[in-house]
C-alpha cells in the first residue's frame, strides 16, 4: 500500500505518531514540530528527537515561525490549546484578524498552504462550549475556517474509559477531508441518504467508536443566520454565532448535523490494570504528610475577602482519597507531579500505604510504551508531558479507519 505522509503539530512527546505507527507502518511522519514556549530546555522535543530522530525534519521552533517549513502531507494532526479564536477587522474592511499567539491560525495557514487530504486534531471537549458568554463561537469559527478552505468535518468527544482504556480523559477530536477525496464524495452520498446515518454508522468516528444516537438531530448553517441574511464573513460569525453543539456532530457543506451519542458498554480497564504490583521506589510513598493530603482532598467551605473588600465562601467539593484502584483514574492533568489535590493518590497494592503513581504508571495510563519519556529530563516534566499527551491507544483505531478510507485512492 501507498504511504501516507503525515506532518505531526505541537506533537510533545508523539502521542499521535506512537499510535498511527502502530496501526500501520503506512504512516511516515516527514515533518514534526514542537517547542514548549519560554523554555530554555525542551524535554518534550528532545524526548520525541530521541524517538524518532535525531532529524532535521523534527522542528523545534515556535510554529509560528515554523509553520514555512510544513511541506505538503496527505495527513496534519496535532493536539492544540482550547484559546480564544475570535476575529476582528484590522487594516481595512477586507483584512480579518485573529488575536496573536492562537495556534489555531497557524494550523489554519498550514492547511491553506499545503492543502492535506485531511486532518485530524484534538482538543479539550470546553471547545464545544466556548466561550461561556458566547457558546459555541469558537467552534463554529474553526468549522467555518475548513468550511472556507474546502473540506467537510466531523467531530466527536471520547472519553477514553468508556473504550475500554483505564483513564477517564476526555477529548474532542476533530476529522476533515478535502472535496477532492473519494472519502468526502462517499460521505456525502451516505447523507444524501441520512445524516444520522453519518454520526452513527457510515462516518469516520461510528466504525471505530461506536455509539448509541439519540433521534434529536440539531442543524443550523455557518453560511447563514437565524435571520435568513448570510453571514458575511468570519468577524460577522465571530461578532454573532451562538449555537449548541453537541458531543458528536458533522459540517457538510457549510451546514452542522449535531447530536447526542453514548458508547456502547464496555468492559472496564481500571488503576489496578496499570499500577505496579511490586519494587516502587520508597519516595513515591506520602510519608508523614497524610493529614495534609486529607485536607487538600476534602470538601471545604472557606470565608475569603476579595480585593475589593467584598467577603464570599470559597467552597470545594471532596475528592476520593485515595484513588480508588477499581476504576479507571481521573484526567491526568500537567500539574500531577505538584502538590495540588488533582494529583492522584493511591493505596499501593502491596504494602495498603498511600503512594503517587509513579511515571511509568502515568505513561501507561496514557498507552504509552513503558519509560518512553525516560530520555534524561527530570521526573517532574516527565508528568508534564503525559498531562499534555493524549490516549495513544485511540489514534491507533483512528489511524485504522483511516488506512481504511485511503485504500482506494
Ligand atoms: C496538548 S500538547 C500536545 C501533546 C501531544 N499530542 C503528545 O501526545 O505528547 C500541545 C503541545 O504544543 C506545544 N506548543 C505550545 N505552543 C507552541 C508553539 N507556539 N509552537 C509549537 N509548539 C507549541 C506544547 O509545548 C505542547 O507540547
Amino acid at each position: 500500500m501507498k504511504d501516507i505522509t503525515v506532518a505531526e503539530l505541537f506533537a510533545g512527546v508523539g502521542g499521535f505518531r506512537i499510535g498511527l505507527e502502530k496501526a500501520s507502518t503506512c504512516f511516515r511522519t516527514i515533518w514534526a514540530n514542537q517547542w514548549e514556549p519560554g523554555k530554555k530546555v525542551q524535554y518534550a522535543f528532545d524526548c520525541y528527537d530521541k524517538h524518532f530522530g535525531p532529524s532535521l525534519t523534527n522542528s523545534n521552533e515556535d510554529i509560528a515561525i515554523a509553520k514555512k517549513d510544513c511541506p505538503a502531507v496527505d495527513l496534519l494532526v496535532g493536539g492544540f490549546p482550547c484559546q480564544d479564536y475570535s476575529v476582528a477587522h484590522s487594516g481595512g474592511a477586507k483584512g480579518i484578524e485573529g488575536k496573536k499567539g492562537v495556534l489555531w491560525w497557524y494550523i489554519n495557514d498550514i492547511i491553506s498552504e499545503r492543502k492535506p487530504d485531511y486532518v485530524l486534531l484534538e482538543n479539550v471537549d470546553r471547545l464545544l462550549k466556548s466561550p461561556a458568554k458566547q457558546r459555541g463561537r469558537d467552534f463554529a469559527i474553526i468549522l467555518r475556517c475548513l468550511y472556507d478552505q474546502g473540506y467537510y468535518a466531523e467531530w466527536r468527544v471520547i472519553n477514553a474509559a468508556e473504550y475500554g482504556y483505564p483513564q477517564r480523559r476526555r477529548r474532542i477530536f476533530i476529522f476533515a477531508a478535502r472535496k477532492t477525496t473519494k472519502w468526502y464524495s462517499a460521505v456525502i452520498k451516505s447523507a444524501d441518504e441520512s445524516v444520522r446515518s453519518v454520526m452513527y454508522k457510515t462516518g469516520f468516528f461510528a466504525d471505530q467508536f461506536k455509539v448509541r444516537g439519540n433521534d434529536i438531530v440539531h442543524e443550523f448553517d455557518l453560511k447563514t443566520k437565524a435571520d435568513g441574511n448570510d453571514y458575511i464573513d468570519l468577524v460577522d460569525i465571530s461578532n454573532n454565532f451562538k449555537a449548541e453543539f453537541e458531543n458528536t456532530g458533522l459540517m457538510l457543506n457549510g451546514r452542522v448535523y449535531t447530536s447526542t451519542t453514548t458508547p456502547y458498554p464496555h468492559k472496564q480497564k481500571t488503576l489496578a490494570d496499570i499500577v505496579e504490583s511490586d519494587g516502587v521506589d520508597d519516595k513515591y510513598f506520602l510519608g508523614d504528610n497524610l493529614a495534609k493530603w486529607e485536607y487538600m482532598k476534602g470538601a471545604k467551605k472557606i470565608e475569603r475577602t476579595a480585593a475589593n473588600g467584598h467577603s464570599y465562601t470559597f467552597s470545594e467539593g471532596p475528592i476520593a482519597f485515595p484513588d480508588p484502584l477499581d476504576r479507571p483514574s481521573r484526567t491526568m492533568l500537567t500539574s500531577e507531579s505538584s502538590t495540588n489535590r488533582s494529583t492522584h493518590i493511591i493505596a499501593d497494592p502491596k504494602t495498603g500505604k498511600f503512594r503517587f503513581l509513579t511515571p511509568v504508571e502515568c505513561e501507561r495510563l496514557n498507552g504509552f510504551p513503558d519509560n518512553w519519556t525516560d530520555t534524561g529530563m527530570p521526573e517532574k516534566f516527565r508528568y508534564f508531558c503525559m498531562g499534555n499527551a493524549l490516549v495513544v491507544p485511540l489514534i491507533t483505531r483512528m489511524g485504522k479507519q483511516l488506512l481504511k478510507i485511503t485504500k482506494e485512492k
